[in-house]
Order: C-alpha cells, then structure tokens, then sequence
C-alpha cells in the first residue's frame, strides 16, 4: 500500500485542508508515513502570509524535490496551499521536481476528484473493511471559505478567494460524522468566521445548532474579526456552557490612523468598547488577538498606541509579527518608510511586554478550578496529558490512565510561565 506523508504550514484552514486530503487518501487504501523519507507521496501544505512562511516552504520542497531525485522510485511530491495558489505553474520551473501544484481554491475538488488525480501507480485497489475508523478528539471544521475583507497588508483574499460560508446542512453532516468516530470538541473555521451566514442563519445561530449536537462537548471558532463581534454572538457564548470562553480578536494595531490605513473598519475606541462589553458580558473569557509592527508609516507614536492598547486590554495570550510586504496587496504600493531595525526593535518591545502580561494571567490562576479537556499525551516517556481549559489556557497533568476524549476537574498547583501543572480534583 502506498504511503503518503504531509508537511502543513500556515493556519488552522491549511490544517483542515491537509486533513481533508489525508482522508480522501487513506479511505483509497493509503497510510500515513512517519516522516517524508521513503513516503510514496509527499505533500507540502503552503502559507503565503508572509515572506518568511514562503521561503521556508520553498526549502522543505526544495529538500524533497532532492531526496526525490536521489531515490528514484514511486516518490511524488505536490505541492498544495496558498502558496501554490499565489506561483502557481510557475513553481513547477522553480523547482523541477514538483510533480502537482493544487492551489487553495482548488484544493475541496481536488480531494473530491482525487481518484482522476492519483497517478496510475500510486492507485490503490484494496480491501478497507478492516481499516479503523477514529477521528481526532478535537476537529477543525471549515464553516466558510475565502475572505472578502481586503486588509491593505493581506494576502489571503487573493489566495483563498472570495467569502463563501458553508451551508449548515453540509456542516451539520460533517460534525455529525465526526461524533460518531469519537470527537467531542470542534472548532469551526473561518478567516473571518462570526460574518458567517445561511439565508437566515447568522453565526450566533450556527453557534447554537452546532452546541446542540448529541455528543458535541465543546465548541470554538476563529478567527473573529472585530467589526463582526455583535452584542447577540457573545449572549449567545454566555448562554451555552459547551460554547468555550475564547475570543481571538486580531486588533493588529492599536492606533486609529494605521487601522483606517491597514482598511480594518474599526478604530481603537470601537475596539476597546467592545472589549469592555466582553469582559462584562463574560467576565471569565479568555481574549487574545493578533497584532503587526511596521506597517507602512507607523511612527513611533502609533505605536506606542499598540503598546498602551496591550497594557489596557491584558490578553491573554497574542501572536506578534513584523510587517511582510506582500506584492499585489494595496498595501505594497504604500511607502514603506520602517525600516527593518526599527520593525525588530518594535516586534522585540512588544514581545516583551506581551510575555509578562501572559505570565501574569498564568500565575493569577494558580490554586483555582478549571474544566479541562484532555487531548493526547505529552511526548517523551512520562504520563503527562495536554488539555485545554474552557477558554484558551494549556494545562498539563500527571495521570496513568487514559483520558483523552474527558473533561475533568482540575486544580492549578503551578505555572510554568505558558502552562498550567494540574491536579485532578
Ligand atoms: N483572518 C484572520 C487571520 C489572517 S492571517 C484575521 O483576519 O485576523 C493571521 C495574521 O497574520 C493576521 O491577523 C495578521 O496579524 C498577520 N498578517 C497578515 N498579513 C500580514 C503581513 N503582510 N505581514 C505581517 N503579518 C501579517
Ligand atoms: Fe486577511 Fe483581513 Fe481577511 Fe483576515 S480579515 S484574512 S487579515 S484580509
Ligand atoms: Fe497562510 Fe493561507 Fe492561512 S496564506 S495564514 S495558510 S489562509
């Protein structure tokens, strides 16, 4: 049987996409191999978000493009993604090698179609009634597609298309599926997820079908974008315990004349107020964002109005970036007056001040309760269990039996600056 091995950068979106394949692959008889040396297939998930995720992925190709030319056999590589989407053929000459090149639009008819795409000889005809049968504890599921929102800087409407949300009878089916092979928490997918919408049907409304599922004990979602964030989608998080205590609100800068710049639709005072209506309306929710330096023309005063925005707010826990001109964006023709020392020396402050703040909710969460799911166990001999609380908080406990797939009541002993060590109550 032939074996298949996926390498996936970028978001949750190229995971389930990754995902997806994969089970198109192994319901024709493929198994997944432990690593890509000697896989018949090699599969390079991409990211075109920013330069660095490009020329990352570019290397590992490149690195398997070799292999594959050293040991002349079966090997296939293709490459799948944003970034196959952004270069498309072009890749093909880049680096000889690449036997496909799937880009993100078309990657849900492509596993859909695959019997036409596999080659003859990666082709399988075998018997998979003895195949198991189990899917993750926890599952990403896609509930739109594409991003219609053009953020001066991204490159994602380009690469992933236009929005289109999903509609909730196919989701429905999906989760219903993955129920019945033993998940329990999902998380619905979108690049701009709460503007969801089926005729009627809102994302506050999908939220409340999903929760109600038989089987479903949790339920997440990202990312939400902030303009999309209404007073009804968080009284309906407080409404349904299995609706999990997280709220990923990428802010991105907290300085109103770079978010009007960076085409955000909200300012940082809509920002801050919606945050205060969160805090009051779930006071125990965990908030985390996204946020960049460097935008074209940031000054040291808009940026000292990010820092102060993460003093005000205190997230939880936030991913930082340095701004990655992308061609083709609205962005790319601004000028592009910060320099990369300024932009390192901006990402490093915020960094800093980010990481004290997380620190500190750590710490504050010793000797409390949570609930948390248990996922998988920790790599590495000892028995220790990776979990999640109901909002965004990592746990881990010592623990000899096997609880993946159960929510338990913890204790907070200790905090190890980004994680929680545990007992069980
Ligand atoms: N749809 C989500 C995520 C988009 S990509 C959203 O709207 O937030 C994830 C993060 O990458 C973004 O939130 C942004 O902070 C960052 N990002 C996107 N384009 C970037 C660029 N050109 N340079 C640096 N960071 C970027
Ligand atoms: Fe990019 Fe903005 Fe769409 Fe997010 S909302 S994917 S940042 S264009
Ligand atoms: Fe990257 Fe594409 Fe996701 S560009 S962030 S993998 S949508």
């Amino acid at each position: 049987m032939p074996s298949v091995y996926f390498e996936t950068f970028g978001c949750q979106m190229n995971v389930a996409d990754s995902d997806m394949l994969a089970q198109a692959l192994f319901a024709r008889g493929y198994f997944p191999a432990l690593s890509g040396a000697g896989a018949d297939l090699v599969v390079v998930n991409t990211c075109s978000v920013r330069e660095r995720a490009e020329v990352r992925a570019m290397a590992r190709i490149a690195h398997y493009a070799i292999q594959k030319k050293k040991n002349a056999g079966t090997r296939q590589l293709w490459v799948i993604g944003c970034m196959a989407q952004r270069l498309g053929e072009a890749l093909l000459k880049q680096i000889p090698g690449i036997d496909r090149v799937i880009g993100a639009k078309e990657i849900v008819s492509f596993a859909q179609e695959i019997d036409d795409a596999l080659p003859g000889r990666l082709q399988t005809h075998v018997d998979l009634s003895g195949a198991t049968n189990s899917a993750a504890v926890s599952a990403f599921v896609p509930v739109m597609r594409g991003c219609d929102n053009f953020c001066s800087y991204c490159v994602v409407p380009y690469v992933r298309g236009e929005e289109r949300s999903i509609p909730y009878a196919q989701i429905e089916t999906v989760v219903r599926a993955l129920v019945d092979k033993g998940t329990i928490e999902v998380t619905l997918l979108g690049q701009n997820v709460n503007s969801y919408s089926d005729g009627p049907m809102d994302f506050s409304d999908l939220l409340e079908k999903i929760q109600a599922l038989p089987g479903i004990s949790r339920v997440r979602f990202t990312t939400s974008h902030p303009k999309d964030c209404t007073d009804k989608l968080l009284r309906t998080v407080a409404r349904w315990p299995k609706l999990c205590r997280h709220f990923h609100l990428p802010v991105q800068s907290g300085s109103t004349r770079v978010l009007d710049r960076m085409n955000r639709n909200y300012t940082r005072e809509t920002y801050l107020r919606l945050i205060k209506t969160i805090r009051h309306t779930l006071p125990d929710a965990d908030i985390t964002t996204d946020a960049m330096v460097g935008f074209p023309s940031e000054s040291d005063e808009d940026f000292a109005e990010t820092m102060s925005l993460f003093k005000e707010v205190r997230f939880t826990a936030a991913f930082m970036f340095a701004y990655s001109k992308r061609n083709g964006t609205s962005a790319a023709a601004m000028d592009n007056n910060v320099s990369e020392a300024i932009k390192k020396e901006r990402l490093s402050r915020l960094i800093a001040l980010q990481t004290e703040i997380t620190k500190d909710h750590y710490a504050a969460m010793v000797g409390k309760e949570l609930e948390v799911l248990f996922v998988e166990q920790q790599r590495g001999g000892k028995k220790l269990w990776r979990g999640q609380d109901s909002g965004c908080k990592r746990t881990l406990l010592a623990c000899n039996e096997n609880i993946a797939g159960t929510i338990l009541k913890v204790r907070a002993t200790r905090s190890s600056g980004m994680t929680l060590i545990t007992e069980r109550i």
